[in-house]
């Protein structure tokens, strides 16, 4: 049997992203934000990340190691300043079962090693602008301790330790005494500062990719539990908002969370990044349906397929299910797996744009200024309509003036650019 019905699968995901919902949704993030700049328990870690707002003049050249969710990337860059940039190729290397579980010498030598294919031994100094897209407690600039891993990374002896340090180490060993590492950053400042290089008026970076988060632009005197260094009057905010938990969970996101490596947490994440949201459907769909079978189905390959299926006898949706041996499926079974596909996405869309809605109005409850949102990441870029979603939903919750002072913008390899402004704007403080 069943445990669920398509009907109550359909009324849940309503009534959850409904636009009163979200309204609730928003004024609890605030309390949220609220607590975590206080210092105070707070489902969100509201981290200063030491690297202040960019001002689009800076210059310099950095090589950039980034390791996100899946892969490890590097590249160099150069800012030229006024908004122009000169960037190599992107190198990229997937991270194996070496790298995500076994120990942290394997992960940060590989890491190193990757850095040394691009840094020239006859240099007498190689500036390293490091990304690293976990929840990192940063003490300066390039300094900073894993709070706990997330993305489904379990590697041993990192969490509770400092992550430069780790990699100079690991650099040391190789004989790359030549590389500094200058810069330590999460990926959603640095979507910040590339948006912000070419728009000054961005001031929210955001990651809907394998997972999610956002960092924003926040007044020094309101980061109580903060110390700034001298001068400093803003400062970029991470948030981790990927922890988020104040939201109504339906079954399926209860046994998605059971199975998950992290176990009560990433709450939101787990209902609004691409690591999860084919699990999400597979497992909705599995529940309707006794005997089916979607082991490996994920939103890259299949929910992206579904989605974009306008034929009329959704001849994607059963080759998709073809793929995992399911046959003779009829046209109702196929309405409902695209449905489903349609019910999961839209609410990961609707809670991003919530989640964007709360950042913004959090320093500018009335909309006096103009906002630009530097966006990155597959899911934000590659899913059919994902994009066209938060738009609305946006408007739906500011109305006009929404469209007026609100831009939301993809920014191309947001994380490599803005690494090296940050490498950039780190020289200014230290
Ligand atoms: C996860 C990480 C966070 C990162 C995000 C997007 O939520 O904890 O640090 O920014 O994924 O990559």
């Amino acid at each position: 049997m069943a445990s669920y019905t398509f009907k109550y699968i359909r009324s849940f995901f309503r009534r959850v992203s409904s636009k009163s919902e979200l309204k609730r949704i928003i004024k609890i993030f605030h309390k949220e934000m609220e607590k975590g700049l206080r210092g105070e328990k707070s489902t969100l870690a509201m981290i200063p990340t030491y690297s202040i707002p960019a001002t689009g003049r800076e210059k310099g050249g950095f090589i950039v190691a980034d390791m996100g969710g899946t892969n490890l990337r590097a590249r160099k860059v150069e800012l030229k300043g006024g908004g122009k940039i000169k960037a190599g190729n992107i190198k990229e290397k997937s991270l194996g079962v070496k790298e995500t579980k076994g120990a942290a010498e394997d992960l940060f030598g590989t890491i190193a090693r990757f850095i040394d294919s691009l840094v020239s031994k006859k240099d007498a100094y190689a500036p390293i602008s490091f990304v690293f897209s976990y929840p990192v407690k940063q003490t300066a600039i390039n300094r900073g301790v894993l709070k706990k891993w997330t993305k489904g990374i379990v590697t041993k002896g990192v969490t509770g330790n400092e992550i430069v340090g780790l990699l100079k180490n690991a650099l040391n060993k190789i004989g790359l005494n030549n590389a500094e590492i200058v810069s330590l950053a999460n990926d959603t400042p640095a979507a910040l500062q590339a948006g912000r290089y070419i728009d000054s008026n961005c001031d929210v970076g955001v990651i809907l990719g394998t997972g999610t988060n956002a960092a924003y632009i926040e007044d020094v005197k309101n980061v109580k539990k903060w110390k700034a260094p001298k001068k400093i009057k803003k400062i970029i905010i991470n948030i981790e908002w990927g922890n988020f938990n104040k939201l109504d969970m339906g079954q399926w996101d209860k046994k998605l969370d059971n199975l998950s490596s992290n176990r009560g947490k990433q709450v939101l994440e787990k209902m609004i990044s691409g690591m999860y949201l084919g699990e999400i459907a597979k497992i909705i769909l599995q529940g309707i349906k006794n005997g089916w079978n979607l082991s490996g189905f994920n939103a890259k390959d299949h929910m992206t397929l579904i989605a974009k299926d306008k034929t009329m006898n959704l001849r994607y949706v059963e080759m998709v299910l073809e793929k995992f041996g399911i046959n003779n499926t009829t046209i109702k079974d196929r309405q409902i797996v695209k449905e489903i596909v349609g019910l999961v996405a839209e609410r990961a869309a609707r809670f991003g744009a919530a989640a964007i809605t709360a950042v913004i109005t959090k320093t500018d409850p009335s909309l006096k200024r103009k906002h630009t949102i530097s966006v990155d990441g597959a899911v934000y870029r590659n899913y059919p309509d994902f994009s066209a979603i938060i738009d609305d939903t946006i408007e739906e919750l500011f109305g006009k003036k929404g469209k007026r002072q609100i831009k939301v913008i993809t920014t191309k390899d947001s994380t490599s650019i803005g690494a090296a402004v940050i490498g950039a704007v780190a020289c200014l403080i230290k």
